[in-house]
């Protein structure tokens, strides 16, 4: 299927996000990161495995009328670390941004040893992981060292 015939199915939208270049599978990930679950009423458009140039395949997530808090987007860069944000407003992309995995990453995810400092509930002391690896991701605990998969990272911020 030509480009141009693809996006006859997906048309433009007026105004929104679209979250371009997610890994091809993951789309329905991403939608669970923005917390929707299509009830709310926003149209959504939910394209997975087209062709990329840059991913071979690749999903796309477009909602109209939403703009993504800043937590938002770190969560989507742990599951989707190609992904880049469109902000649509009045047909144009206004503003295009590639996700970035941070050096650190404080808060988000908890350690899974559960013996570490960060899971004592005597300690109020925040999870911190250092990126030892982008892809696959890998972080390790600051705290007590434990290395954490892209797997379980993405268990964790779907919450299954
Ligand atoms: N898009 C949309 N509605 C609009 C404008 C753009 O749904 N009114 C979508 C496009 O279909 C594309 C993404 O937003 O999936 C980014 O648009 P654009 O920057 O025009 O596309 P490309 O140049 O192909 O993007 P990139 O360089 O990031 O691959
Ligand atoms: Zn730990």
């Amino acid at each position: 299927m030509s480009k141009s015939e693809r996006e006859l199915i997906v048309r433009k939208i007026e105004n929104g996000t679209v979250i371009d270049h997610i890994p091809a599978g993951y789309a329905l990930h991403v939608l669970k990161i923005l917390g929707i679950s299509g009830k709310e009423g926003m149209r959504i458009a939910i394209v997975m495995n087209v062709e990329s140039k840059k991913l071979g395949k690749k999903d796309i997530v477009k909602v109209e009328n939403i703009e993504l808090s800043e937590e938002t987007v770190n969560r989507i860069a742990l599951i989707a670390p190609t992904a880049t944000i469109n902000i649509i407003r009045n047909y144009k992309v206004v503003m295009k941004r590639k996700v970035r995995i941070p050096e650190v990453i404080e808060g988000l995810i908890t350690c899974i040893n559960p013996r570490c400092i960060t899971n004592q509930p005597r300690e109020p002391v925040t999870p911190r992981f250092r990126v030892i690896s982008k892809n696959p991701l890998k972080i390790v605990c600051e705290y007590c060292e434990t290395i954490m998969e892209h797997s379980e990272i993405i268990r964790q911020l779907i919450g299954e």
